[in-house]
């Protein structure tokens, strides 16, 4: 489907073989980004990774987090930091189960996500002089708006929505958060080295020098860059990880049946006398079907993050002209009933006993990731923080909905941003499932 958004000239991909022909064939001709107003506000110009066009830079930072900050033994070296906020969690909810409480899982399941990600990345979940989550939280809803000027430029110069305003106010804010937060690890790493690297001690230690010596355009690393890049990986990791484990958690409500299969095979796994712990993750096989079935039914970033056409080319007969931008539409394609059968609306996860859904490009069927060069970086570190976290809430309790709820009545509406949260908290009353003896660690 094309369409003409204001000056700007799009095209929609909704089935899995055109996505296979733009985000592979193609690929390299789509693996750029448009310039939007939020991101040069926010991000130092375009200097993060996310809306960065495709260019050498873009390809040195993305190598400097996939290497430095998002690799396997990374995302192993930060298990710890999930745990214990698993745990304090799990320690609140065994008192709100003790006094059969209702407790709003969204927001438990949020303030979770944004405590893990902001140690792991900033090596604190808070600061006292500043509110940074709402911070982060404006700023991540002015990412996500529709703002006029990136489609009809001309009438940026009026700021009719006021967006540009909010932009520069928000931007202002967050850089001083940042400051502080970076010169107190920089006093910090001079005097203590022992204390647990996150992502601004990693990417201070490279501070100034190329970001990919391999680089022919040896762009050297400085400060902006270091804040541009934190501040993408913070608005990635928080809404995407957390809006996943609402709708898991909300489907296998509405699915006793699918919920009581997945408690089974983590017992038979793990047993009643001890939490979930990462390593046994990958023994959970129906654990894996119903996160591959939850992210085909909520694509978390339901049109991915927008490509942009380098140069003008010809595909099946359509012509595509330079800086077109190209949308997209996962939601659509994991809800295509050529590819899903009839039962495509059904959360169903025994569908994918005899389909391993390969999330690094080879698959099309479905692409909450995001798929060839741009694919998301953060998979590995995304799929264990929803794993796990759904994992501990389903072993470590069973859940009732609230007394003028059902699984047949359950409010399921989405709410429209960069990311698609439920449009109603969930809520639900949790009780505690294992020996009374488990030991809170
Ligand atoms: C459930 C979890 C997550 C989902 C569903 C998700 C989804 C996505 C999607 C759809 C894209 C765009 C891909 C494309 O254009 O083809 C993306 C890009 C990106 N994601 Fe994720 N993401 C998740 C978690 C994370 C985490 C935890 C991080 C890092 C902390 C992260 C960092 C990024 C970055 C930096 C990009 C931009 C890549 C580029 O433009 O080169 N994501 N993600």
């Amino acid at each position: 489907m094309s369409l003409q958004l204001g000056q700007v000239p799009a095209i929609i991909i909704s089935s899995s073989k055109a996505a296979e022909t733009f985000l592979k064939t193609h690929d390299i001709n789509f693996a750029s980004r448009p310039k939007i107003k939020a991101s040069e506000l926010l991000s130092y110009g375009s200097k993060g990774v996310a809306f960065s066009e495709y260019s050498p830079y873009w390809r040195s930072v993305r190598k400097l987090c996939t290497l430095k900050l998002l690799s396997a033994s990374k995302v192993e070296m930060l298990g710890p930091i999930r745990k214990e906020e698993l745990n304090v969690l799990v320690k609140s909810l065994k008192k709100a189960a003790l006094v059969g409480e209702v407790v709003n899982v969204s927001e438990v399941v949020e303030n979770l996500i944004e405590n893990i990600v902001y140690k792991t990345i900033l090596g604190r979940s808070k600061h006292e002089k500043f509110d940074l989550k709402k911070l982060v939280q404006e700023a991540t809803i002015l990412v996500g708006a529709f703002n006029l000027a990136d489609y009809v430029p001309w009438l940026g110069a009026f700021d009719i929505q006021g967006l540009t305003r909010s932009l520069k106010k928000t931007s202002k804010s967050l850089d001083e958060v940042l400051e502080v937060i970076i010169k107190e690890h920089e006093q910090i790493s001079n005097v203590d080295k022992t204390h647990h690297e996150d992502f601004v001690d990693i990417l201070l230690s490279v501070m100034n020098q190329a970001i990919d010596p391999e680089n022919e355009q040896n762009d050297v690393i400085d400060r902006n860059n270091i804040k541009a890049i934190l501040l993408d990986m913070i608005v990635a990791g928080v809404d995407t990880s957390a809006n996943a484990i609402e709708w898991a958690l909300s489907e296998l409500l509405r699915h006793p049946r699918v919920m009581k299969n997945l408690q089974d095979e983590i017992q038979n796994e793990v047993g009643t006398e001890r939490m979930v712990e990462e390593k046994d993750l990958k023994k959970l096989n129906y654990l894996d079907m119903v996160i591959d079935e939850t992210l085909r039914l909520y694509p978390v970033a339901p049109l991915l993050v927008p490509r942009e056409c380098r140069e003008s080319i010809t595909i099946d007969d359509y012509f595509i002209k330079e800086k077109t931008r190209v949308i997209v539409n996962a939601w659509a394609i994991g809800r295509d009933s050529n590819v899903w059968s009839e039962n495509v609306e059904e959360f169903y996860p025994e569908r994918f006993i005899n389909k391993k859904i390969n999330y690094q490009g080879q698959d099309f069927e479905s692409i909450p990731f995001g798929s060839g060069r741009r694919r998301c970086p953060g998979i590995q570190l995304g799929l264990v923080s929803i794993k796990l976290v759904t994992a501990q809430l389903v072993h470590c309790f069973n859940w009732e909905l609230p007394h003028n709820t059902n699984p047949s009545n359950l409010n399921m509406e989405e709410k429209f941003g960069l990311s698609i949260p439920r449009a109603q908290h969930l809520h639900a009353i949790p009780s505690y499932r294992l020996s009374s003896d488990v030991k809170d660690e």
